[in-house]
């Protein structure tokens, strides 16, 4: 009798522990799923000065409220949701996300964000994926050896 109490509450423990990690995988702040397909899909719009300047008035009339103009998370109505909207200037995060799975996200949201599939075309919603890739400051390339650039990164830091 004890010994099967015993193995019900591990199976209970396992079925909680299950549950608990699906719902840490479907509302992981990190963890939006994206296809993979979706995230292959190439980005068909170049990155043109009128595209941009096109995308930069859709992306104020629809984005900036949340995202902030300089798409830092900052918006006048951030502070309203309990998940604070992607932080466009991140450039890892952004480096990190292909084209295809911006577009994605851009396309489904994910509340509180709204799905924009209906509202903007597809060529607008391309033209936001090249418009929300301005905002973060490149990555410097690699240096070729580890000369005088590391070093000048890394010393600011020393000594405070
Ligand atoms: C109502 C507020 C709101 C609006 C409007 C909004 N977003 Fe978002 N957005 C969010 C939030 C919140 C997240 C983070 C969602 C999450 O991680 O679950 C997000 C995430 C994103 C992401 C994903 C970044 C990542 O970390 O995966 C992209 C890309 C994005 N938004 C682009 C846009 C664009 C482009 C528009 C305008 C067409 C827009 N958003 C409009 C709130 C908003």
């Amino acid at each position: 009798m004890t010994e099967r109490s015993a193995i019900w509450r591990s199976v209970a423990f396992l079925g909680l522990g299950l549950a608990w990690a699906a719902w840490a995988f479907a509302h992981g702040k990190d963890r939006w799923p994206v296809p993979a397909e979706a995230k292959n899909v190439k980005n068909p719009l170049p990155a043109t000065e009128a595209s941009l300047a096109a995308a930069k008035a859709i992306y104020l009339d629809n984005c900036e409220q949340c995202h902030g103009e300089k798409g830092k998370g900052d918006g006048s109505d951030a502070p309203l949701y309990s998940v604070k909207p992607a932080d466009f200037t991140d450039t890892h995060m952004m480096e990190e996300m292909t084209d295809g799975e911006i577009f994605y996200k851009i396309s489904e949201g994910r509340r509180p964000m709204p799905s924009f599939k209906k509202r903007l075309t597809e060529e607008q919603r391309w033209q936001l994926v090249n418009y929300v890739r301005t905002f973060a400051p490149k990555l410097e390339p690699a240096p070729k050896t580890v000369g005088a650039s590391v070093t000048k990164k890394v010393l600011p830091h020393k000594h405070q």
